[in-house]
C-alpha cells in the first residue's frame, strides 16, 4: 500500500458520500469503508508491512480518512432527515389566516318539514314513518281504493317489478300506525312521494307531502278545521287565510282540499298564485268508517280526520318560489337565498 494509492482511496470514499441519494445509502458507504471488516480496519492491518518510510503518512491519511468521513456522512443524514420530515407542511405557523369554508344551511324542504313537526308537536302530534316502496294494499287497497276504483288513475303509479309500487302518497303510513297502535292517535308522517307526472313549475315526479291521522272519540270536521287554521297561522303568519272545499277523497268521508291564500300577494293574485289568490296545499278528510274496519277499529265509536299537505306547496307560498324545479336543481345561489 502507497501513500498516493491511499490519498486516491480516500477521495473515493468521500465522492461516495457526496454522490448518496439518502440515508440507507449512507449507511452503505459507512460499513463499506469504517465498518468492521471494511476499507479503514484492512489499511490498519497492513500498515505493519507499508514501507517504514511511508508509514507516518499513510497514517495521517487513514486518520483523515476515518474523521472526514464520518463527518461528511454525520453532516449528509442531518440532510436528508431535515428534507424528509421538516417539509413545510410539517411547520405549524398558527399566524397564517385560517382556512374558510362557507357554512352549510337547511334545504327549504327541509325547513318546512322540521318547523311542520314542531308546530304539530305543540298539538300533540308525534312522528310516524313508513316506506317509499309500498305494497299496493297500503297504498291503495286498505285506503278503500279497490283496483277498479277510478281514483287510482289520478294517481299515475310507479310499479316495480316485483308488484309493489313506489307510494303515490304519504296516507299508506295512516294504514301502518292504525294496526300498530289502539286510538287515540296522533301523527304526523312527512316523506316522499312519487307519481308519473311530467316535470313543469308545479309538478314533480318526487315531491314531499305530510300525512297527519287524528283518531279518537268524538273528532269532528270542526277538528279538522281549527287544527288546519292554527298550522297555516303557525307557519305563514297571523294574516293567512285558510279555504276548504268539498271534495272526494276514498279514504274520507266527507273529504275537502283546502287552500292557503297567497303570501306572496296576500291574496290579490300574481304568478305564485296564478293570480287566484290561493294555493292549493293538499286534500283532507274525515276518515272512511271503512278504513276503521281495515284496521281493526270499531267504526261505531271512532272517529278520526287525515289530511295530507304538499310541502313543496308550502315552500312555494313561504319563500315566495315561482317555479317548483328550482327547489330541485340545487343551485348554492338559489338555496342561499332561503337559508
Ligand atoms: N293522499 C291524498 C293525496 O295525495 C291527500 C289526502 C290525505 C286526502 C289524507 C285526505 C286525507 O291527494
Amino acid at each position: 500500500m502507497k501513500a498516493s494509492d491511499l490519498q486516491v482511496l480516500k477521495e473515493a470514499a468521500l465522492n461516495e458520500a457526496r454522490q448518496a441519494d439518502g440515508a440507507d445509502a449512507l449507511e452503505k458507504v459507512r460499513v463499506k469503508h469504517l465498518g468492521r471488516k471494511g476499507l479503514l480496519p484492512e489499511i490498519m492491518k497492513g500498515l505493519k508491512d507499508a514501507d517504514p518510510a511511508e508509514r507516518p503518512t499513510i497514517g495521517r491519511i487513514a486518520n483523515e480518512l476515518k474523521q472526514e468521513l464520518a463527518a461528511l456522512l454525520e453532516s449528509r443524514r442531518t440532510e436528508f432527515k431535515a428534507a424528509t420530515s421538516a417539509g413545510p407542511e410539517d411547520v405549524f405557523d398558527d399566524t397564517l389566516p385560517g382556512q374558510w369554508r362557507p357554512p352549510g344551511s337547511k334545504h327549504p324542504i327541509s325547513q318546512i318539514i322540521e318547523e311542520s313537526i314542531r308546530i304539530f308537536a305543540t298539538l300533540g302530534f308525534s312522528v310516524a314513518d313508513g316506506p317509499d316502496i309500498e305494497t299496493e294494499y297500503y297504498n291503495f287497497d286498505a285506503l278503500n281504493t279497490p283496483a277498479d276504483h277510478p281514483s287510482r288513475d289520478t294517481q299515475d303509479t310507479f310499479w316495480l317489478e316485483s308488484g309493489e309500487l313506489l307510494r303515490t302518497q304519504t296516507s299508506p303510513v295512516q294504514i301502518r300506525v292504525m294496526e300498530d297502535q289502539k286510538p287515540p292517535v296522533r301523527i304526523i308522517a312527512p316523506g316522499r312521494c312519487y307519481r308519473r307526472d311530467t316535470t313543469d313549475a308545479t309538478h314533480s315526479a318526487n315531491f314531499h307531502q305530510i300525512e297527519g291521522l287524528y283518531v279518537d272519540r268524538d273528532v269532528s270536521l270542526a277538528d279538522l278545521k281549527s287544527d288546519i287554521a292554527y298550522f297555516a297561522r303557525q307557519m305563514m303568519g297571523p294574516k293567512v287565510k285558510v279555504r276548504f272545499r268539498p271534495h272526494f277523497f276514498p279514504f274520507t268521508e266527507p273529504s275537502v282540499e283546502y287552500d292557503f291564500s297567497c303570501h306572496v300577494c296576500a291574496g290579490k293574485g300574481c304568478r305564485v298564485c296564478k293570480q287566484s289568490g290561493w294555493i292549493e296545499i293538499s286534500g283532507a278528510g274525515m276518515v272512511n268508517p271503512k278504513v276503521f274496519e281495515k284496521v281493526g277499529y270499531d267504526p261505531e265509536t271512532t272517529t278520526g280526520y287525515a289530511f295530507g299537505m304538499g310541502i313543496e306547496r308550502i315552500a312555494m307560498v313561504k319563500f315566495g318560489i315561482g317555479d317548483m324545479r328550482l327547489l330541485y336543481e340545487n343551485d348554492i345561489r338559489f338555496l342561499r337565498q332561503l337559508a
